[in-house]
């Protein structure tokens, strides 16, 4: 059966995720972009991934890089997952930030961070998985609700 792109987008849209922004640092060079294509993968060892487009322009500069980290948006940054998902020119500008454990960029009043070295990238068609292995996590707003995205919008939890 083949599949139509614009059902596929559709149905997987009713599937509500998080937004994280995912960072990186290549020889000195910050990356980032917007994804809901993160999970858990394993407990032991603690293991997580992500999918980024081979299209991505910053798809090299992950899988160079060694290294990654899951930045967990707040219900108020929406304005960064927009920001990591657009042609901005410098996606960092104006971003607060600071490195953990990898160098890679961990941004100011995100929910929660996990700070990866990577384990291991796989191709799956257009996407290439990134495997992580957690090095360090954390909550850093407790308190804080998710942002959450569902059929194209942003929405928050009640
Ligand atoms: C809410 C949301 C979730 C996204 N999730 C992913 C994802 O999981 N993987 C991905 O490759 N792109 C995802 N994107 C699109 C990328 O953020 C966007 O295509 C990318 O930043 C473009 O990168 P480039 O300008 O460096 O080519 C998502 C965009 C939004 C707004």
């Amino acid at each position: 059966m083949s599949v139509n792109s614009d059902q596929f987008r559709d149905v997987m849209g009713r599937f509500a995720t998080g937004v994280t922004v995912v960072t990186t640092v290549n020889q000195g060079r910050l990356d980032g972009f917007t994804a809901s294509s993160f999970s858990s993968v394993s407990l032991d060892p603690p293991l997580v991934l992500v999918c980024i487009g081979k299209d991505a322009t910053c798809h090299d500069a992950f899988s160079a890089s060694g290294c990654f980290a899951i930045n967990i948006l707040s219900a108020d940054q929406a304005n960064l997952s927009v920001r990591f998902s657009s042609d901005v020119g410098d996606r960092f500008d104006g971003v607060k930030h600071e490195p953990w454990v990898t160098g890679a960029p961990v941004l100011d009043g995100a929910l929660a961070v996990i700070d990866c070295t990577l384990h291991a990238v796989h191709e799956a068609g257009d996407h290439s998985i990134l495997v992580g292995r957690v090095e360090r996590l954390g909550p850093i707003r407790g308190e804080a609700k998710p942002l959450i995205y569902y059929r194209g919008a942003y929405c928050s939890v009640s």
